[in-house]
């Protein structure tokens, strides 16, 4: 088994490489490097082309520099993991040819990892406790995911959303606000000064199943927004009514796979897995029937600390890619499998 991992991560508008160093358990973060590219604020949003040229012209360097935080030097490295998808197809594919280039050059193993079990591997990064069974909600800017983890590289998808990742609705309800991208610190920021009376919006499909739907309440918040006769008074208060309605679908969804499971543990992965409120809201729901393990925010948001941490478990069961690996925009979880909930397992955490 490899001692030494470099990750690297280049699938949106993160250029990021990481070291990871040590024993088969618990591997040690040496080295970090996340290189946030600014060229897409201007555009409000991440511009595909643009993303892959900075991804190539930072690559070099940001791997460099993860290796000198790490005091190693390339030759002392075992194996590249690298983001092989879901994400831009351009933005991926400067990783993969980059680490393939490296791993052939050098002679060294090769692994492509899945973005989002990079997501759910984050927070082994700081706990190495951290073990299945649990139910994970990994909700970024392209997914949300309600996954059964009975071990890791199982995964038993509960449910995920019909329309708008759970990220991508708090960015395009920040738009709608005059916010900047990327909106979910923005709207976070906001609604801590919002009152929760001001603006009381859909809880879609809260009620029942794992399944989410965001979309409705990003109309309802445009129409909110449109309705209001001072936009500069009422932002923070939208932004709270809007906040409290995403987390409260979030969290009573996990809370409902929770006691269907039985499982003593919920881990929360993903950029929207920084926003405190959600984390504090998981915890105080949940107390008394699991704890919520979460990394902290460097590592929630895109990195390839992750990227490594779930790599070195993948090297660890003698997985390897070759050389046909490829970038691929939807590339399936690996390991998942869709299973139908005994009706009679869900019920709504809110009633007795
Ligand atoms: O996982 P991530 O960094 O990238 C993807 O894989 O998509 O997630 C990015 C998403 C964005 O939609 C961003 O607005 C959201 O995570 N996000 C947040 C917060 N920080 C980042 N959403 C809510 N509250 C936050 N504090
Ligand atoms: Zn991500």
């Amino acid at each position: 088994m490899a001692d030494v991992v470099l990750g690297i991560e280049t699938s949106c508008d993160e250029t990021s490489a990481a070291v990871l160093v040590g024993e088969r358990r618990s591997p040690e973060l040496a080295g970090l490097v996340i290189l946030s590219q600014d060229v897409h604020k201007v555009f409000g949003g991440v511009v595909p082309e643009l993303a892959s040229r900075a991804h190539l012209s930072a690559l070099p360097a940001v791997v460099d520099r993860a290796l000198a935080e790490a005091g190693l030097a390339w030759s002392a490295v075992d194996a590249v993991a690298v983001t092989q998808g879901p994400g831009l197809v351009g933005a991926l594919l400067v990783g993969v040819v980059y680490a393939k280039a490296l791993a052939y050059a050098g002679d060294r193993e090769l692994i492509g990892v899945h973005h989002m079990e990079g997501h759910l591997f984050a927070p082994a990064l700081e706990d190495p406790e951290l073990a299945p069974p649990f139910v994970a909600l990994l909700v970024s800017g392209g997914h949300t995911l309600l996954l059964d983890v009975p071990a890791w590289g199982r995964y038993r998808l509960l449910g995920a959303t019909r329309d708008d990742a759970a990220g991508e609705a708090f960015d395009k309800v920040a738009a709608l606000l005059g916010l900047g991208y990327p909106g979910g610190p923005a709207i976070e920021r906001l609604a801590s000064q919002g009152d929760p009376r001001r603006f009381s919006f859909p809880r879609p499909m809260r009620d029942e199943g794992y399944e989410f739907s965001f979309s409705g309440l990003k109309t309802a918040v445009l129409r909110a927004v449109r309705a209001s006769d001072d936009l500069d008074r009422d932002r923070p208060h939208l932004a709270r009514g809007f906040q409290d309605a995403v987390l409260d679908v979030l969290v009573t969804k996990l809370e409902r796979a929770v006691r269907a499971t039985g499982y003593r543990t919920a881990v929360l992965g993903g950029g929207v897995a920084c926003n405190r409120t959600l984390v504090e809201l998981a915890a105080q729901r949940l107390s008394g029937l699991a704890r919520v393990a979460v990394a902290s925010p460097r590592l929630n948001a895109d990195n390839a600390a992750m990227i490594a941490r779930a790599g070195w478990h993948r090297l660890a069961l003698g997985e390897r890619s070759d050389w046909t690996l490829d970038a691929r925009a939807d590339l399936p979880l690996p390991g998942l499998e869709t299973v139908e909930i005994p009706q009679s397992a869900i019920r709504n955490p809110q009633s007795p």
